[in-house]
């Protein structure tokens, strides 16, 4: 049986755009409307994580949480409701793992009962938060998470921009953990990255609270130059077309394990923290000290020195602060993996000096 898997049944209805932090602006504007289609007042907020990316427009904005990227924008910003980032190496809760998960699963639960009149939706990127550090969930959290949304009655929205499309091993994130939301958010490898294209996926009965007569006005308006390019959603056809031709999600599950050995391996060096992945998306966090978990100061351009140090050797990465961000491509042979991976180690040791 293939193991390519189209989105759940139930999100059988997609709006086009044409990039991850429009498709997530769609996923918040219809989340918002719905509940007023649906008579119910108030719901004028969102609940996201700290450490999250949804994009860099303003409503994508104002559900981040990372600081460098998003503080700036702060006093224009919608009102929102910060969780935890499930980041069990370094718990803003001061717990660690498994208990990490039921910690930041606690705070989101509070936050539900004490404001569920408030809130429209809660966005996640499900297993792992990309450009937050490659911060991997914990097992077992975002099926808790929608559990808590199921509870409070509140939309979930799953931004797969990055996770989507086999990244995660899977064609969804989602899939991992046997999760459907009620918003999905795709983009980036819908294409395979050859042209621009998102979507945001909704179930029927999200789409059927749009409907009704023309005087009630329920229209979704929302709308760009770009939106459903026939140029562009023929490349995703195109990439659909290859992943089942080159069984590209079979061929993966070797290589993740290929990556996986590599991370074991440069784990042990006396700066490397932790490394993590979610199947092909791996994080490597260097620290000043292990012992401790002390991070290398800013200034120190610790991730930026591998990165470049890399770049010589022919391998381009890319450093979020102290992490290293391996992303290969899916296509990628497991000799040229095994290639990056060994100047990715060597590296690693001659930049931080052990
Ligand atoms: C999870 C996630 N959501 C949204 C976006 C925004 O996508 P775009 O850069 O296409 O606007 C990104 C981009 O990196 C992302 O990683």
């Amino acid at each position: 049986m293939s193991i390519l898997q189209p989105p759940p049944s139930s999100l059988s209805k997609v709006f086009y755009s044409d990039n991850g932090s429009t498709a997530v602006e769609v996923a918040l504007k219809m989340a918002f409307q719905y509940w007023k289609h649906k008579g119910i007042d108030g719901r004028n907020t969102f609940v996201s994580l700290r450490n999250a990316y949804h994009g860099d427009t303003l409503g994508a904005v104002s559900v981040g949480g990372i600081d460098i990227f998003h503080k700036t924008f702060e006093p224009l910003l919608l009102k929102t409701y910060k969780a935890p980032s499930p980041y069990c190496y370094r718990c803003e809760l001061g717990k660690t793992y498994p208990h990490c998960k039921f910690a930041c699963l606690g705070e989101i639960d509070s936050i539900l009962y004490d404001h569920a009149g408030e809130i429209a939706g809660l966005i996640i990127e499900p297993l792992i938060q990309a450009a937050g550090g490659m911060i991997t969930s914990p097992s077992g959290y975002l099926k808790g998470v929608k559990e808590l949304c199921s509870k409070y009655n509140i939309l979930m929205i799953a931004d797969e921009v990055a996770t989507g499309f086999g990244r995660t091993g899977k064609m969804f994130a989602c899939e991992h953990e046997d999760v459907i939301p009620d918003i999905m958010c795709l983009s980036k490898g819908i294409t395979g990255g050859y042209m621009p294209l998102a979507a945001t996926l909704a179930t029927d009965d999200l789409y059927n609270a749009f409907l009704g007569e023309f005087s009630d006005m329920k229209t979704f308006f929302h709308g760009h130059s770009y939106t459903g390019n026939p140029l562009a959603c023929a490349a995703a056809l195109a990439c659909l077309d290859l992943f089942e031709k080159e069984h590209v999600l079979e061929n993966l599950q070797g290589k993740i394990a290929v990556l996986e050995a590599w991370l074991q391996e440069i784990v042990q060096f006396a700066h490397v923290g932790d490394v993590r992945n979610a199947g092909f998306m791996a994080g490597i966090e260097l620290v000043e000290d292990k012992e401790t978990k002390k991070p290398y100061d800013r200034e120190e351009k610790m991730g930026w020195r591998v990165a470049h140090r890399a770049r010589e050797q022919g391998v381009f990465i890319r450093p979020l602060g102290n992490v290293i961000v391996i992303m290969p491509p899916l296509a990628i042979s497991e000799q040229n993996l095994g290639q990056m991976m060994k100047v990715m180690k060597e590296t690693i040791f001659a930049v931080t000096g052990s």
